[in-house]
């Protein structure tokens, strides 16, 4: 099968509608193996300024791998990536550090440090990559923090934040340098499903609220379809599906079927509710 037929079949109709759009982030038959391990085996997909787009897939599917390449953590094996127009897979460690300021990361641990104070985590970036004063900082972190309706907890550690709580303050950190594109590795992993409602809702309300583009690695259909504008789907190291949260819906795709019905009841973590 050639390639561009390929892409036709896996991109479907969403495919004409995003030619007039701006890429932000750009993958191009991308590649990574570990040794014998083929994680990812060539793929291809754009994410459009102002969009949010979840991968999902199994677990150990290459998710976390995929993101890690796209933020530069790892070097793919082959192939390009693009962020706003920069290939990161080529570029200088300095010239990284430019393209780094323009997006934002929340691991899926958060990833917070413990040995530093709410104030220290979310500054950490900022201090990193700017010379700001620190009066200028401490009104920077006390805004990031209202726009994750937190409060006075500047002084608090992590270990002194509940789960949620954790996921906001990584939050606030992902959006300190106020960034164009946001990275999001599995935000609401170990949250009640309460609590992982109240994370998409920020998710939701900050990324169209501040305009920004975000890629969001999830194992959680439900949020997947609830903040998705569009999905892309992994499955054995290449693209299943990329469409809306309907077109994912409406699939007879056997592997989007299973997916999705599996969800229910296999893998730790998942949660879907198909109403
Ligand atoms: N640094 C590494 N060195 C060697 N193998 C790795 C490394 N990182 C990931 N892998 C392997 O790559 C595969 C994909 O892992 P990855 O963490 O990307 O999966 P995932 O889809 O994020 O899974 P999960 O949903 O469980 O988080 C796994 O087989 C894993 O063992
Ligand atoms: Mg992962």
């Amino acid at each position: 099968m050639s390639r561009s037929k390929d892409t036709t079949q896996v991109f479907g109709r969403t495919d004409k509608l995003e030619q007039k759009k701006i890429p932000m982030i750009e993958v191009t038959n991308l590649y990574k193996n570990f040794g014998k391990n083929d994680v990812l085996c060539g793929m291809s997909f754009k994410i459009f300024k102002g969009e949010t787009a979840c991968v999902i897939g199994g677990s150990g599917g290459g998710k976390s791998t995929l993101l890690k390449c796209i933020i530069g953590a790892l070097k793919p094996s082959k192939g390009k990536i693009y962020i706003a127009g920069n290939e990161i897979t080529r570029i200088k460690e300095s010239n990284l550090n430019q393209v780094r300021k323009r997006f934002g990361v929340l691991f899926q641990s958060a990833a917070l440090f413990n040995s530093m104070t709410v104030r220290d985590n979310i500054a950490l970036p900022i201090r990193h990559h700017t010379d700001l004063p620190e009066n200028t900082i401490e009104i920077l972190v006390k805004s990031k923090l209202e726009l994750v309706e937190l409060k006075n907890i500047e002084e608090m550690y992590p270990a002194q934040l509940s789960g949620g709580m954790k996921k906001r303050v990584g939050l606030a950190r992902a959006i300190a340098l106020d960034p164009e594109i946001i990275f999001f590795d599995e935000p609401n992993a170990g949250l009640d499903p309460i609590v992982a409602t109240t994370v998409d809702n920020l998710i939701i309300d900050l990324t169209k609220k501040l305009k920004i583009t975000s890629l969001i690695v999830t194992h959680d259909m439900h949020s997947a379809f609830r903040i998705s504008d569009k999905i892309i789907m992994l499955h054995q190291g290449k693209i299943a599906k990329v469409g809306t949260p309907d077109e994912f819906k409406k699939s007879n795709d056997p592997i989007v079927l299973q997916f999705i019905s599996g969800g229910n009841k296999n893998e730790a973590g998942y949660r879907f509710n198909p109403t």
